[in-house]
């Protein structure tokens, strides 16, 4: 006789409960970094939006950020720790590789035994945790998860790298994802370019660094025009692509939330895409830098901020970097 057994399931519909972020307390200004790669203020700012970025100040670490964060979106979702049954923390600098820091900040928020584990998809990440969440909440495997993009991008940044020094910045941003009795999370796009991974990768591997005696970490390295190219013009479409798949056009749309790679990247996008003027967009780059996985919810949370988002309004949000990996969904915002 064939063995057989029930598998759980979950709700519908889920949706993101709450919102919370930690942006780094060091505000640095592009004339901290021009000089050591030979740009100015200008440059950057017309070739990319940034005005300055926030690094970590001596104090905090990838932790202590990833936990602020977590800590004000649970209170946000008003959902109590030991609510949460997976923790799942997207994040490409956790350069203390084992353990997981999903387990780390479960542990310090008092969780009690979540599932809790990382996931590498550099800029997407965000994105990608959220698709996850979805699931397992739709699944049944959890009915509360914790979904947390955090990075320290200026550790692995070489001050004299021209094509990378300027653009990276350091902070997290988590959501709660639970049940819901409506359509919350759209159906995620998602997917990889393998062929063009080393348009953005890590000068070195770590062994290979250290028995080379390497006096310096590994750092970032990129091959800006080319992610370029593929962002503004491949992103576009992955986009409409999504928005196809939930069944809403542009003017459904109140908020575009794109990952923040790039000013002239998002303007590119929202000329392609056509966005009508009322869908108010994201520009969190211009003084927060590209926080990779942190980037959307960190974006999000200036929105609410200075008043261009509200409760319930209808974002598309899509991510895309190092991989190369993207991922784009349609989520009511908390
Ligand atoms: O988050 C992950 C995904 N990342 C992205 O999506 C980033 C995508 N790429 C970019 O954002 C852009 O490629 C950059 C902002 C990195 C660079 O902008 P660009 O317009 O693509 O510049 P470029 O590399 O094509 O360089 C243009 C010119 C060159 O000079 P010539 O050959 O035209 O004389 C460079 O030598 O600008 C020069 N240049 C600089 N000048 C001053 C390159 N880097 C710098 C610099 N300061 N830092």
């Amino acid at each position: 006789m064939t063995v057989t057994w029930e598998m759980p399931t979950g709700t519908a519909h889920a949706a993101v409960l709450g919102l919370g972020v930690h942006r780094a307390q060091r505000v640095v200004p592009n004339s901290e970094i021009v000089d050591a790669i030979d740009s100015s203020d200008e440059w950057i700012q017309q070739r990319s939006g940034i005005k300055e970025r926030r690094w970590v100040g001596p104090e905090e670490t990838l932790e202590s950020m990833s936990l602020a964060a977590a800590s004000q979106a649970l209170a946000d979702a008003d959902v109590a720790a030991a609510q949460i049954d997976a923790v799942v923390l997207a994040t490409c600098t956790n350069t203390q590789q084992i353990t997981s820091l999903a387990s780390r900040i479960a542990f310090l928020l008092g969780a009690e035994s979540p599932a809790a584990f990382d996931i590498s998809a550099a800029c997407a990440g965000f994105c990608h945790a959220l698709s996850l969440a979805t699931d397992m909440v739709r699944g049944g495997t959890a009915k509360y998860v914790l979904v947390i993009g955090a990075e320290r991008l200026s550790t692995l940044v070489s001050e004299k790298d021209r094509g990378t020094a300027f653009i990276f910045g350091d902070g997290a941003g988590a959501v709660v994802v639970g049940p819901s009795e409506v359509p919350g999370i759209g159906p995620v796009v998602w997917g990889s370019d393998g062929e063009q991974h080393s348009a953005i990768e890590l000068s070195s591997d770590w062994v290979e660094a250290f028995e080379a005696d390497a006096t310096t970490l590994p750092h970032i390295t990129m091959d800006g025009s080319a992610v370029f190219r593929w962002a503004a013009y491949e992103m576009a479409k992955v986009a409409q692509e999504t928005l196809d798949r939930t069944g809403i056009t542009v003017e459904d749309l109140d908020l575009f939330v794109p990952h923040q790679a790039n000013m002239r990247i998002t303007d590119t996008m929202v000329r392609a895409m056509k966005l009508p003027d009322h869908v108010r967009i994201a520009r969190d780059i211009a003084e927060q830098g590209n926080t990779s996985a942190a980037s959307i919810p960190l974006a999000l949370a200036r929105m609410y901020a200075d008043g261009t988002a509200c409760s319930g309004d209808l974002a598309l949000f899509i991510a895309f970097g190092a991989g190369l990996t993207y991922a784009a969904q349609v989520v009511r915002v908390p």
